[in-house]
């Protein structure tokens, strides 16, 4: 039977969102509404990530938990980068999977979803370059702050990431193409684009790079702000690092992973920068823009790490004094290289450093957040907070902002922010700027 709802499930990074968000779109264009509820679909995607640990045997029991009570269960594609690490396997794995799906052949779906319903199990992990983007329909619908894939896939080979594999090789997205979906996102509500790429930072297009980008869509009148993730240390250029300082649409803000402090993890890392270069780009950035938000991930536990390498790490948090960061403890990917190296950490040790690491970095959040306390700024409006009367939105520095208003999503204010917590802020209106 062809169906006739269906539920979209994304784990895993901003770009699964989005692809999450393109899917929806593709299967409305075919026809299909969206269910509230897993249970109520006939169709149910399961966009996963493989980034860390046990991410297939998770995306298996999801699977597994979609079976109904009466024994039926509903069409279910297994999608995003654990679908395409497993590839035809899944099927095997599981009886209950329909249709295997790559993050570069979801616009493939509704001829798999055919297939399927004629008892089919179809299986596309290809990666044929950028063909799923000029498949997709225009964009309709944006969240006041919305997504934009503008560069996919990595060719930098950290020893301990999936990502070259689930996703492919680095490729960026056509100029005008993405010129054409921010005036489409814009046009559907969105005042604030974030752009994404595994390596945003490396797009590239005819000899332009994300800078000339981010120019060109600052000139988008009703687009009010520019932000872009992730970036990559290597390819964080002068250029782009002027633009901080030259384009007022680009938000005081950057996500720039170091992994760790010490010279000889990165190397083993193969992560192609050194601590010092690390620090250098931020001494650079903080130049051309000085309130500049900055943050990173951190992986403690990387085979051989040693007690003096974490403590470099945790000098490296100190020395830039991040607004907030993200910290994991290494997970060893099969098929990589990190995974066969010799002196895997052990379990107890690293959850240590993990704790201590997220100790750091709190305590220089929690001081950003309160070097913030009496600051009159922008807040752009995003969602209904839990109080009736409250709204939550963010801050150019991307902190949570609590706020009592009438405003609605969409709306930018003008506040005060009056008080810190260590995960969000409250703001007091001023004045409402032009909705
Ligand atoms: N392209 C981005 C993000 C990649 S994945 C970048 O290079 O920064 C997001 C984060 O997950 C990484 O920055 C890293 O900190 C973490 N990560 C990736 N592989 C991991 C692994 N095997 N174990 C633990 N953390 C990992
Ligand atoms: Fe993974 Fe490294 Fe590529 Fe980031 S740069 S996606 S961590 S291989
Ligand atoms: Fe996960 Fe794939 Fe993103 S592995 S982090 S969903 S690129």
């Amino acid at each position: 039977m062809t169906p006739k709802t269906f539920k979209i499930k994304s784990f895993g990074c901003q770009m699964n969102v989005y692809d999450g968000e393109r899917v929806a779109e593709l299967l409305a264009a075919e026809g299909m509404s969206p269910a509230a509820e897993a249970d109520d679909a006939d169709l149910v995607v399961l966009n996963t990530c493989h980034i860390r640990e046990k991410a297939a045997e998770k995306a298996y029991s999801d699977v597994g938990r979609l079976k109904r009570e009466d024994g039926s269960k509903p069409m279910i594609a297994l999608a995003g980068c654990v679908a395409q690490a497993e590839g035809a396997e899944a099927k095997r794995r599981s009886q209950l999977i329909d249709i295997v799906v790559g993050p570069q052949a979801y616009h493939r779906l509704p001829e798999m979803i055919a297939q399927a319903s004629r008892g089919a199990r179809p299986v596309d992990t290809d990666m044929p370059a950028l063909s799923k983007f000029e498949a997709l329909p225009p964009r309709r619908r944006a969240a006041p702050s919305a997504f934009l894939t503008v560069q996919e896939g990595c060719d930098k080979f950290c020893t301990y990431c999936v990502v070259p594999y689930t996703r492919g090789a680095e490729i960026s997205r056509r100029w005008k193409d993405i010129v054409t979906e921010a005036r489409g996102l814009v046009d559907a509500g969105a005042r604030e684009i974030v752009l994404l790429g595994q390596n945003v930072n490396a797009w590239a297009d005819d000899g332009l790079a994300l800078a000339d980008l981010i120019r060109a869509l600052a000139e988008i009148s009703a687009l009010e702000r520019i932000r872009y993730t992730t970036s990559h240390p290597v390819n964080m250029s002068d250029e782009l690092i002027a633009a901080h300082g030259e384009v007022d649409k680009l938000m005081p803000y950057l996500h720039l992973p170091v992994q760790s402090g010490s010279n000889r993890i990165l190397k083993a890392m193969n992560r192609s920068h050194s601590a010092e270069g690390y620090l250098a780009t931020i001494e650079k950035m903080r130049s051309a823009r000085p309130d500049i938000a900055l943050s990173g991930d951190f992986i403690v536990g990387f085979p051989g790490e040693t007690e003096e390498d974490f403590e470099a790490t945790l000098q490296i948090v100190d020395e830039v004094r991040y607004a907030s960061a993200y910290s994991f403890k290494y997970s060893a990917r099969p098929g990589t290289p990190a995974a066969t190296m010799e002196d895997q950490v052990p379990r107890e040790i690293m959850d240590g450093r993990l704790q201590r690491l997220q100790a750091r970095i709190n305590a220089h959040q929690v001081a950003f957040n309160r070097s913030k306390v009496g600051v009159d700024t922008k807040l752009l409006i995003e969602r209904k907070g839990r109080r009736e009367g409250q709204m939550i939105g963010r801050s150019p520095w991307l902190q949570s902002v609590h706020v009592d208003t009438e405003a609605q999503a969409g709306d930018i204010l003008d506040v005060t922010l009056v008080a810190a917590g260590p995960n969000s802020m409250t703001g007091a209106v001023r004045q409402r700027v032009a909705a």
